[in-house]
This record gives C-alpha cells, sequence and structure tokens, in this order.
C-alpha cells in the first residue's frame, strides 16, 4: 500500500513583529538579525489566541485542498512542543474539525522535527492498513516561552501552523519515496525548556510530607539554547540525512525539484543547500517573513509553495527537520 499528499493548508497570527519592534524591547538591530538569520519578521499569538484555533484552520484548508469530508479523517496527529493542554490538544482540533467518526487523535512532541516525525509516523499508519486520511498539522507557538531578555533566541522565533493530509493509494502512485529519522539526547542541554526546579527536596521545602504537597505547581522555564552549537549540529547532521534518504530511494541530488528544510536560519539553509550542491532557485524559504515556527515551519513553506504555483503537482521534494532533543530527519516526497 502506498500514500500521497493530496492537501496542505496553513493559518497564521494577525500580529506582526519586525526587527526593529524587537530592538525596543532588548539590544539588538534589524542589521544584526537580518545578516545572522535572514529573519525581518514574525507573528505571533496573543494571550487570548488559541493556538489549538489556530491549527484547526490548518487543517480544515488542507481538507478543503483535497476535497475530504472531515468524516473520512481516519487520524489526526498534532505536532507541537507548545499544547494549551498538556494531556494533548489534538482530540480538540478532532472536535473542532466535526470528524464524526471518533478518529484517534493525539499529540506527538518533538520540537522542530516534529512535523516530520509526524509524516513519517501517518505514512506508517496508511501503510500499515486500516487509515486512509490521515491529518498531520505542524503548529507551535513558542513565543510564548522565549525569554525576551535573552537577544540571542528571542529573535528567532515566531508562531504559525501548517497542515498536510496523508492519503493511502496504490504503491505504484506512492509519494513518500523514502526517509531517515534520528535523535541525540545528549545534545540536549543546547536547546532546552525544561520543567522548573522548584527547589523541593525529597519532604518539600519545609521538610515535611504536607509542604511537598502545598508546593507550587510545576511549569516550564524559558528556551535556553546555545544558539552555535545547534547552528553546528544542524549543518553537520542535515546534508547526511538528506544523503541517507536520497540514497534509500535510489534518487540523487539532481533528481530534487526542491529542498525543503525546516525554516531555523538562512545561513544554514544555504550552508545545507552549498553542501548538497542544490542551486538557490530550488531552495525554499520563507523564513524572512514568519521566523522560526518550529514544527509547522515545513507546511507552512509548502503550503505558500504549493498554493503560489511554485511547487507543481509531480514534483519532488526532499525536506529536512532538526531541532531539541536533540532531533533531526529527511524523507524525499512527492506533492
Ligand atoms: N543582536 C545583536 N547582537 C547579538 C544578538 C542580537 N539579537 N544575539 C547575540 N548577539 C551578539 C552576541 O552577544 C555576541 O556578542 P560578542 O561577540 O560581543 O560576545 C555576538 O552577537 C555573536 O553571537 P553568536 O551567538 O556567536 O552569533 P551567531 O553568529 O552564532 O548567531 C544565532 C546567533 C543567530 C542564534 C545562530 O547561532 C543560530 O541561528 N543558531 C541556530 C539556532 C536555531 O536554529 N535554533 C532553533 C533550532 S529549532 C528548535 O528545535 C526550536
Amino acid at each position: 500500500k502506498g500514500c500521497k499528499l493530496v492537501g496542505c493548508g496553513s493559518a497564521l497570527p494577525s500580529i506582526q513583529i519586525s526587527n526593529d519592534d524587537l530592538s525596543e524591547i532588548v539590544d539588538t538591530s534589524d542589521e544584526w538579525i537580518s545578516v545572522r538569520t535572514g529573519i525581518r519578521n514574525r507573528r505571533i499569538l496573543s494571550r487570548k489566541d488559541s493556538l489549538t484555533a489556530m491549527a484547526t484552520e490548518a487543517a480544515q484548508k488542507a481538507l478543503q485542498m483535497a476535497e475530504v469530508d472531515p468524516d473520512d479523517v481516519d487520524l489526526v496527529l498534532l505536532c507541537t512542543s507548545t499544547p494549551e493542554d498538556l494531556f494533548g490538544s489534538a482530540p480538540q482540533i478532532q472536535k473542532a474539525l466535526g470528524c464524526s467518526n471518533n478518529p484517534l487523535a493525539y499529540d506527538i512532541t518533538a520540537a522542530c522535527s516534529g512535523f516530520l516525525l509526524g509524516l513519517v509516523s501517518a505514512a506508517c499508519y496508511i501503510r500499515g492498513g486500516g487509515f486512509n486520511n490521515v491529518l498531520v498539522i505542524g503548529a507551535d507557538a513558542l513565543s510564548r516561552y522565549v525569554d525576551r531578555n535573552d537577544r540571542g533566541s528571542c529573535i528567532l522565533f515566531g508562531d504559525a501552523a501548517g497542515a498536510v493530509l496523508l492519503q493511502s493509494c496504490d504503491s505504484e502512485e506512492d509519494g513518500l519515496f523514502a526517509f531517515d529519522m534520528h535523535s541525540d539526547g545528549e545534545g540536549q542541554r543546547h536547546l532546552k525548556a525544561s520543567m522548573k526546579e522548584n527547589g523541593r527536596d525529597e519532604l518539600g521545602t519545609n521538610g515535611s510530607l504536607l509542604g511537598l504537597l502545598l508546593e507550587a505547581p510545576s511549569s516550564y522555564s524559558c528556551i535556553e539554547m546555545n544558539g552555535k552549537e545547534v547552528f553546528r549540529f544542524a549543518v553537520r547532521v542535515v546534508p547526511h540525512s538528506i544523503e541517507l534518504a536520497l540514497e534509500k530511494a535510489g534518487l540523487g541530488v539532481s533528481n530534487i525539484d526542491w529542498l525543503l528544510l525546516h525554516q531555523a536560519n538562512q545561513r544554514i539553509i544555504d550552508a545545507v543547500a552549498t553542501r548538497l550542491e542544490v542551486p538557490p532557485e530550488r531552495v525554499i524559504s520563507n523564513l524572512a517573513n514568519y521566523g522560526n515556527t518550529s514544527a509547522a515551519s515545513i507546511p507552512l513553506a509548502l503550503d505558500e509553495a504549493v498554493r503560489s504555483g511554485k511547487v507543481r503537482g509531480g514534483d519532488t521534494i526532499a525536506t529536512a527537520g532538526f531541532g531539541a532533543g536533540l532531533t533531526w530527519g529527511s524523507a524525499i516526497v512527492r506533492w
């Protein structure tokens, strides 16, 4: 059994923050941010906006493009590290979409690699049988977890949602040619948003069991990042991963119509394209407008490229995600 991409969609918050806006709260400049990252603007959700609603909108657009009824969806995968419910937000999206047959819906947490993991998981469900239409949504609101005093990281992130619909098909039509996925927990120290240490000891702060029970509930710290290490990691692992996936697919770089990487930094995108010898006109990039939108970045960029007519039916795309975990991976897909 095969699987193919049949629809995509995206959604963005309305609030736009420029580099100049950021330079009013941290010691930075439009020039520094543009030169070092390629980012000029990003969108952010307000506190009263909903990530779940934004993810639902992206999914609705993907279903509309594919002309698939919500009742025919068999599985909803929400790839996010910033759900609005610790227990997962995917069932809320399933409900909002009006999927009347109660399909399975759950969250996948893998930071900026989340969408790729979701895509590969969706393909495995379909190939295993019993699943025909799987929604893969990448949605994140990292703006809610940035330290606005840390100029090295707060300039990078924006909020967005993107979605694709993966559908079962005959094996000759298969559109997911190969993939390659990895994790390295050792590198977690370079990029994390860990549970806050609230100084509790085994018996609570005042040494009693009651003290332990009465301590403040847990929460998460802001994003802590060693940008240089993350940069080096991405430039080292991503080209290799794409080469491995291409090899598994029996393809070469010359067979790729588009290189679509997680949109983290234009210098990372350029370095990977140079290493793989993919010319700039075959590289998709929209991070100037949206910054790093984590799990949303790949489906958001795909959706823009498809709707603008850049990516056409039958095009082969090498896509790769990388980020916290550390996690990384790539997939060779046909649109
Ligand atoms: N404005 C002005 N100056 C700054 C800023 C800023 N926003 N940020 C850092 N600087 C300064 C530093 O303090 C440093 O000053 P110094 O030389 O006086 O010490 C100087 O600029 C150079 O800083 P570096 O950190 O060495 O700058 P670098 O060229 O590495 O760029 C950046 C930093 C943009 C963060 C880069 O390392 C990067 O993009 N790394 C990848 C990060 C990434 O992609 N993270 C997300 C991964 S996806 C996920 O899972 C969430």
